[in-house]
């Protein structure tokens, strides 16, 4: 059983797109951009949005961060979102998720440019997802295409089964998961809430991805013998011996899953490293079309 090392794999990764930006600033082009948006304070996406605007302090890029209050009007968002879509010295942005209820999400999301749209969550970007268009492709997805292609995971073929509907994570990491490439090539099934028989279809998974939000969901006996297990769950869980006084919890019961497999994610250390990594690929790639650089 291998243990899938995405904290490494993200460690390599943020290596090599550092070596790259180093070389464009060296030939005197302004560093990569990146803009988060951050509502309310959330402690979960507090997180995420410290740690991206960390990585990209690692990899040489510009980080800037946008902060509202929870109970901001709709507006003061979107002229946001306007503004940063005509600032020529930003090359992405992103809107982290959640936003508060009051907030229409999607309508939100259509604002943003789709050149600029580096969580790829913009309509546009994901129907030039669904037909194998160049587009960004969201980050959690891209980043697990990532690690299955790092440690040589064969997915031509393969039954591919996704626990999970999401517009972020299940939803485009089935279609990435069927396009005819690789890794991709899979026969996919996705499981959500309404699926009946879950455990026997998630059974005969070759690859099996859990991203339900639900800690320790998937049991020993829900896995076949030699399966891929990939984690997406990170569930605050309350643990008095954390400094934080939380722990993250996957979808995974790793410790009677992990002996069953033959590759697996932990949490933390698997996935989301790498979704962090994902959205610097797709920042650089952004800032690599504005330049025409290659
Ligand atoms: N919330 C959970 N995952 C994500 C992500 O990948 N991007 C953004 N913007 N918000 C999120």
């Amino acid at each position: 059983m291998t243990i899938i090392d995405g904290k490494k794999t993200s460690v390599d990764i943020k290596k090599e797109i550092s070596e790259e930006t180093a070389k464009f600033v060296g030939q005197g082009i302004r560093a990569p951009h990146l803009v988060a948006i951050l509502v309310g304070h959330d402690g979960g996406s507090e997180t995420y949005v410290s740690a991206k605007m960390n990585a990209c302090k690692e990899c040489g890029f510009k980080s800037s961060l946008i902060r509202f209050e929870a109970d901001l009007k709709e507006e003061e968002l979107t002229d946001c979102i306007r503004s940063l879509n005509n600032d020529e010295t930003v090359d992405g942005f992103i809107v982290q998720l959640p936003l508060p209820k009051h907030i229409d999400t999607q309508k939100v999301l259509d604002l943003v440019d789709p050149d600029k749209d580096v969580d790829g969550f913009h309509p546009v970007n994901l129907g030039r997802l669904m037909v194998g268009l160049p587009c960004f492709a969201p980050a959690t997805p891209a980043g697990i295409l990532e690690l299955l292609k790092r440690y040589d995971i064969e997915t031509k073929g393969k039954r591919c089964v996704i626990l999970g509907r999401s517009n972020i994570v299940g939803k485009p990491l089935a279609v990435m998961m069927m396009q005819k490439n690789n890794p991709g090539d899979s026969t996919v099934t996705v499981c959500h809430s309404g699926t009946e028989n879950l455990a026997d279809i998630s059974r005969e998974a070759d690859i099996l991805v859990a991203a339900i939000g639900v800690p320790g969901f998937v049991k020993g006996d829900m896995v076949k013998e030699g399966a891929t297990v990939i984690d997406v769950g990170t569930t605050r869980v309350k643990d008095d011996t954390k400094k934080s006084g939380f722990r993250l919890c996957g979808d995974v019961s790793f410790d009677e899953v992990a002996p069953k497999c033959s590759h697996i994610t932990p949490v933390p250390g698997g996935v989301g490293p790498m979704t962090i990594v994902s959205l610097l690929s797709n920042t650089l790639k952004a800032y690599k079309t504005r330049f025409n650089l290659h």
